[in-house]
């Protein structure tokens, strides 16, 4: 398994593929709220298998907002979240940030803490789904 920042002319179908069978046909989120304007703002991030079969993605915003980060259900639990947010630390690094942030579902917060975040503010509900904002410095 290898993460790359994507191509986002070449790569963006295989990450709304990715992201299409985790939050829309896994998670029920209404596609319509899977789609943003903001895709083609953000850095994103492609996790590949040995083969090359993408299996992972993720983006950071230009505030430092990560978000979208979906592993393929077959792949869970062998380190490719991690990898995918290691890199898009990286990039938030290059680009001069010292500070990222998501608004994480509450299911996820384990895998956010294990990264460095800590929560902030109050649940909230988004895309039906219980979320709480969290925030975290990069050293
Ligand atoms: N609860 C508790 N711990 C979790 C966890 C969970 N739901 N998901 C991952 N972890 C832990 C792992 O045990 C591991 O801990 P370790 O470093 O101490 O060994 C660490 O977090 C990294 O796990 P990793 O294997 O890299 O995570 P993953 O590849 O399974 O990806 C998600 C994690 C959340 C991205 C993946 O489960 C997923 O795509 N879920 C559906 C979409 C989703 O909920 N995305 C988040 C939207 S906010």
């Amino acid at each position: 398994m290898h993460v790359r920042t994507a191509d986002f002319g070449a790569d963006y179908a295989a990450i709304r593929r990715i992201r299409f069978a985790v939050f829309v046909d896994e998670q029920r989120v209404p596609p319509e709220l899977e789609l943003d304007e903001r895709d083609a703002h953000c850095t994103h991030a492609l996790a590949l298998a040995t083969d090359g079969t993408p299996i992972g993605t993720g983006r950071i915003d230009v505030d430092g907002k990560i978000g979208r980060v979906a592993v393929a259900a077959a792949a869970r639990g062998t380190g490719i979240g991690r990898a995918l947010m290691e890199h898009l630390h990286r990039v938030a690094r290059e680009h001069g940030l010292n500070e990222v942030w998501c608004n994480a579902q509450i299911g996820a917060v384990p895998f956010y803490e294990r990264l460095g975040y800590a929560c902030v503010g109050e649940h909230f509900f988004e895309a039906g789904i219980e979320h709480v904002r969290m925030h975290a410095r990069l050293v």
